[in-house]
Parts: structure tokens; C-alpha cells; sequence
């Protein structure tokens, strides 16, 4: 049932405050993580864990990505995110104290479970799965379960599944950082951003109709280029992807620091370039690399954080609700996924079943 909606995806793009809420239910109280979400025995793990691999498949590997970013930084645990079909073809080498965490909306893709029982005879410290499908093989195989409370995912475009994942794993991060000595008060802002979290999500989706008519911008377009820098690297390498699987348009994201390393060469009057550009300590870096962009001619689609105001010059730009740290990528994500369904919706592709794709890639 699409509930009224032309397509599921544009459905569970709506679905997000709720999901979003459902997900945080129950797992944060008096202004805490609660950690028993993590097991009964989760303080002693969490201070055991010296260090986490992340493994995963597509959009749940960006998620990964970004809590690489969360967990270095909010709990000074080194981390690494990879591909599972990487993963479980080399020799990982694992240090004591180390946690292994996959992250998957189905369950039962078949590259993240290989690697999970190949990493079960690694001497990983446990294994936590954050996964949508409660009954899935995932789950069963995973000593510790994190669930997204995403609800069936129908369209083979993940959306809702990667906001509810970071909202997993940014509960995670947050848990993981009281232990090991984040200040109270980056802990505290951290939980309150997840509280407002379904809120700011709500104002996002309002933008709807303006990206819409941004999306005429491109229906003739064979590529696109998508920036972004920190967590939103990720959160741009995700937005690619989406444009590239349902709108058929090659897309490719760049941290934005690599502009010069290469791909400022395919920068001209047809690359529309999107960037990511949240309130953050990199945000002047980013201005800069975008008017490379505008120098070589390239046409400029902005999202920006309320509150930035400065230096861009696009008519191009759209401006986002103020953020933070753990909330600004699920809030980015959000015109992203838009963005990419409407292109897809002009060029006349099958939204919600994309050529060659399946929901679920039980074959490697
Ligand atoms: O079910 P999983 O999260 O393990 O699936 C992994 C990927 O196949 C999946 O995220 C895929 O990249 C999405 N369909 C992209 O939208």
C-alpha cells in the first residue's frame, strides 16, 4: 500500500520523522543514552573496546562511513568501514579489543554475512549487527542486536532504512563516547539533537516542492558531481548513489578536498555539482573548493545549513534547518534522496524498481 503516494519511495522518504522516532523510542531517557540497548553486559564492552570494523554493503556502507567519523571523533576509538565483499576476500588483521559491528536493512545480503561468520574465528571482542529484519540470518548469526525501526523497506532505493542506521549508530557512537571521556557537554548536545532529530527531519521534507523544480535542472544531464567534506562525504557518496541508481545518471562524490586532485577537470557548463554544506569546522573549506567550482563554470546546487549565509553565491541553494553534529547528515540526506527521486520521476524510470537491481543481493 503506497498510502496514497505515487511511488513507495516517496513514501518512506515521508515515513522518516516517524521511523526516525520510532527508532530513538524507548533508548534515551533523562537525557542518556540508555546502554542496556547494547546488552546487559554493555559497560564492561564498551570499555573493553579498543578499536571497531564496521563492514557493510552499498547504502548501509555509507553509514558506516559517517560513524567512522562519530566514533573516532566523539569517542577517540579508531575505526574502519569497508566494503563486505573486501572484507571477507583479504586477511583483516585484528587487534585485541576489538568490536565488529555490520550494518545491513535486509539482513540477508550475502556479502555482509559471509564476512560476519568469517569474523566470528577472528577474535573480535562480539559481534554487533545493526539490521531492519528482526527474524533475519544477520541477526541470528550476531551475538549483539541494534534494530532500526525503519519498518518494511519496498522501494530498492534504501532511504529510510540509512536514516534510521545512522540514528542506530549515532546512538552507538554517543554510548560508546560516555566511556571513554566525551565531554558532558558534546554527550549532552548529541542526545538532545537526537530528541529534536524527527522535528528537523519534518522541516527538511517541507522543501519538497522547491527541489522539485530544482530537479527539472537535471533531466538532460549525463553526470553529476556530488561534494561534501567530513561525515557529509558519506552523506554525498549516498546521495550519488541514489541519483545514480533510480534516474540512471552517472554520479560520482568527491570530498571536496580531491576537487583538485582530478576531478576539477571534468568541471564545464553541463557537470552539475551538488554540494553538502553543513554548519561545521570545515565549512569555509568547503566555500572555497565550491567557488573552484563556479570558476570553471560549473553549475552550482547548494545545500546549505541555516546559519551559513556567507559566500554563496548560487540561486541554486536551499537552505536547511540548523543542525549539529549528529543530526546534520540524516538531515541532509533528506533533499538528497528528494532530489534523486524526482529526477527519476521526470526521466521516467521505474522509481521503485530500478533496472537490474534487487532489494535484497542474497548472491554475491
Ligand atoms: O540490506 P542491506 O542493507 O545489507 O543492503 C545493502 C545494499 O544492497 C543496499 O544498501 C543497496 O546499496 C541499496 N539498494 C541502495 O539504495
Amino acid at each position: 500500500d503506497k498510502g496514497g503516494y505515487r511511488h513507495f519511495m516517496l513514501k518512506e522518504i515521508h515515513e522518516q520523522p516517524r521511523v526516525l522516532a520510532d527508532t530513538l523510542e524507548g533508548r534515551i531517557a533523562g537525557g542518556k543514552v540508555l546502554t542496556e540497548i547494547l546488552g546487559v553486559d554493555a559497560v564492561p564492552l564498551l570499555e573493553k573496546t579498543q578499536s571497531v570494523h564496521i563492514v557493510a554493503c552499498g547504502t548501509s556502507y555509507h553509514a558506516g562511513l559517517v560513524a567512522r567519523y562519530w566514533i573516532e571523533s566523539l569517542a577517540g576509538v579508531p575505526c574502519t568501514a569497508e566494503i563486505a565483499s573486501e572484507y571477507r576476500y583479504r586477511s583483516p588483521v585484528v587487534k585485541d579489543g576489538t568490536l565488529f559491528i555490520t550494518i545491513s536493512q535486509s539482513g540477508e545480503t550475502a556479502d555482509t554475512l559471509a564476512a560476519l561468520k568469517l569474523a566470528k574465528a577472528r577474535g573480535y571482542l562480539t559481534q554487533l549487527a545493526v539490521c531492519n529484519v528482526p527474524e533475519s540470518s544477520i541477526v541470528r548469526e550476531s551475538e549483539l542486536v541494534l534494530m532500526t525501526r525503519a519498518g518494511p523497506e519496498i522501494g530498492v532505493a534504501s532511504t529510510k532504512a540509512f536514516t534510521t542506521q545512522l540514528v542506530a549508530l549515532a546512538l552507538f557512537s554517543l554510548a560508546l563516547g560516555r566511556v571513554k571521556g566525551l565531554s558532558e557537554k558534546r554527550y549532552a548536545s548529541g542526545v538532545r539533537q537526537l530528541e529534536q532529530l524527527p522535528a528537523m527531519v519534518a522541516e527538511a521534507l517541507k522543501l519538497d516542492e522547491r527541489i522539485q523544480a530544482m530537479a527539472e535542472r537535471f533531466v538532460d544531464k549525463q553526470h553529476a558531481l556530488f561534494l561534501g567534506r567530513g561525515t557529509h562525504w558519506p552523506v554525498a557518496m549516498e546521495g550519488a548513489l541514489k541519483l545514480k541508481e533510480i534516474s540512471y545518471i552517472h554520479a560520482e562524490a568527491y570530498a571536496a578536498g580531491e576537487l583538485k586532485h582530478g576531478p576539477l577537470a571534468l568541471v564545464d557548463q553541463d557537470m552539475p555539482v551538488i554540494a553538502v554544506a553543513p554548519n561545521d569546522h570545515l565549512i569555509d573549506k568547503l566555500l572555497s573548493n565550491m567557488e573552484e567550482v563556479r570558476a570553471r563554470g560549473g553549475e552550482l546546487f547548494v545545500f546549505v545549513e541555516d546559519g551559513v549565509g556567507r559566500g554563496i553565491d548560487s540561486e541554486n541553494m536551499l537552505v536547511l534547518p540548523a543542525s549539529g553534529e549528529i543530526a546534520a547528515p540524516v538531515v541532509f540526506t533528506i533533499p538528497l534522496q528528494l532530489l534523486s527521486y524526482h529526477v527519476a520521476v521526470l526521466r521516467g524510470t521505474d522509481v521503485d524498481q530500478p533496472r537490474n537491481l534487487a532489494k535484497s543481493v542474497t548472491v554475491e
